[in-house]
């Protein structure tokens, strides 16, 4: 079968998202499937030019898998003709610069989220990709989660009836670096290196609830840090200048209200790290990361408040669960090769740099309605 190579940068591949999701559990694991299977039969064999500031840590990883491209500098990698695409899952901070630059050298782009450090950037991210004429995306991982599938399923097949709320519960307690390290790296709590809950999730929930849900309207938060100081990587204490909590409430189009928790300083008594319960007239359902478990109208109870007795109902008892009926493969890979099949094959693809910016632009609004204690509404994006 034919073979075509498409060379992709991936900026950032020594990090935790670069390394782990983007590189070995898609990108390579597309190469050990034998290469991505277009419309014409030819395979498409994606070939990772890795970048980043550090040339050992680049060999090591080369070496590890069998890849021979590696370099420090990116400039001379986006001068490359084989390079088609730049992938960037460096820190935050630095993502903007580097995708100028990838645009300007004509590359299509796919990207971590947030895909810059304020709306202003993000926006001008998006229209300089547009004029260029190259493609874009951006990763919404959490779209292919197994549970959040399952629930889009549910809203898809009419379960719920009209859609009243949505409660959703992310975090778990990440260590403050001084008896036990820390399980995140430091720069997520320091503002200045674009750390900050807010920035990092408030994107996610925004294509969560937008793509499931509705569009957001509005939005109202209460963010805080509670943990000042932590100690970083080399066990040095830092103040910790970013939030790390962040409680916010979400109007939705048609009136249904989302409020979720994130917080990076909460101990996990669910069954998931992150959990949403979705309440609708005809049913309800709790969906995590990987399952999900509906109660029926036709099958609620019918609990009766009464402090005086200890309660008798098993109530995590009284749900269903959801089957998976089809087979969830990893959700970074799958979004990879969609947007391969968008590059090569010109395939519809909806998660590009406006979708990016809608997501930084909830983090900036929530933050603004925290810091100025109001609720503010969502303007619509032009492009
Ligand atoms: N989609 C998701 O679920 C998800 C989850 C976690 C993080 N992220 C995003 O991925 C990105 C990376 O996060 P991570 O947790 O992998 O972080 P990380 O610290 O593990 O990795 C960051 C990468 O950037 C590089 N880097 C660090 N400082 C730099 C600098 N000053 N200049 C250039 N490169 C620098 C590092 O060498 C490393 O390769 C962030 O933007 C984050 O928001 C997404």
């Amino acid at each position: 079968m034919d073979r075509r190579t498409i060379g992709i940068v991936l900026n950032g591949v020594t990090g935790r998202m670069g390394y782990r999701q983007h590189l070995v559990r898609s990108l390579l694991a597309i190469r050990e499937g034998g290469g991505l299977p277009l419309r014409d039969g030819t395979l498409l064999w994606p070939e990772p030019i890795l970048v980043g500031r550090d040339d050992a840590r680049l060999r090591a990883i080369a070496d590890r898998h069998g890849l021979t491209e590696w370099t420090t500098d990116l400039g001379a990698a986006l001068a490359r003709p084989d390079v088609e695409i730049y992938f960037d899952a460096q820190v935050t901070n630095v993502r903007e610069k580097a995708i100028r630059a990838a645009v300007a050298a004509g590359k299509h782009i796919y990207t971590e989220k947030p895909t810059a450090g304020d709306l202003a950037g993000a926006v001008e991210l998006a229209r300089l990709a547009d004029a260029a004429g190259v493609k874009h995306g951006v990763v919404q991982d959490k779209l292919f989660l197994p549970g959040l599938r399952k629930l889009d399923r549910l809203v898809k097949g009419g379960f719920f009836g009209r859609i009243l709320s949505i409660r959703g519960e992310f975090g778990y307690w990440v260590f403050e670096g001084d008896w036990q390290p820390a399980q995140r790296p430091s720069w997520n709590y320091r503002t200045a290196d674009g750390g900050g809950i807010t920035v990092d999730m408030f994107p996610h929930w925004h294509y969560v609830l937008e793509q499931i849900f509705a569009p957001v309207r509005a939005v109202t938060a209460h963010v805080t840090t509670h943990i000042p100081r932590r100690w970083d990587e080399s066990g040095q204490p830092y103040e910790a200048t970013a939030d790390d909590a962040a409680y916010g409430i979400f109007e939705l189009d048609g009136g249904v209200v989302a409020q979720i928790n994130s917080s990076w300083a909460v101990r996990v008594y669910r069954d998931e790290l992150v959990e949403f319960q979705v309440d609708g007239t005809e049913g309800s359902a709790v969906a995590g990361l990987r399952n999900c478990r509906i109660q029926h109208r036709s099958t609620t109870p019918k609990p009766v408040w009464n402090p005086d007795l200890p309660a008798t109902e098993q109530f995590r008892e009284q749900w269903q669960v959801v089957p998976d009926n089809e087979e969830f493969r990893n959700g970074f890979q799958e979004q990879w090769e969609l947007f391969l099949r968008h590059v090569v094959e010109d395939e519809p693809y909806t998660w590009d740099l406006w979708a990016g910016a809608r997501g930084v632009q909830l983090a900036e609004l929530g933050a603004q309605a925290a810091r100025e204690g109001r609720r503010i509404e969502v303007p619509e994006l032009g492009a």
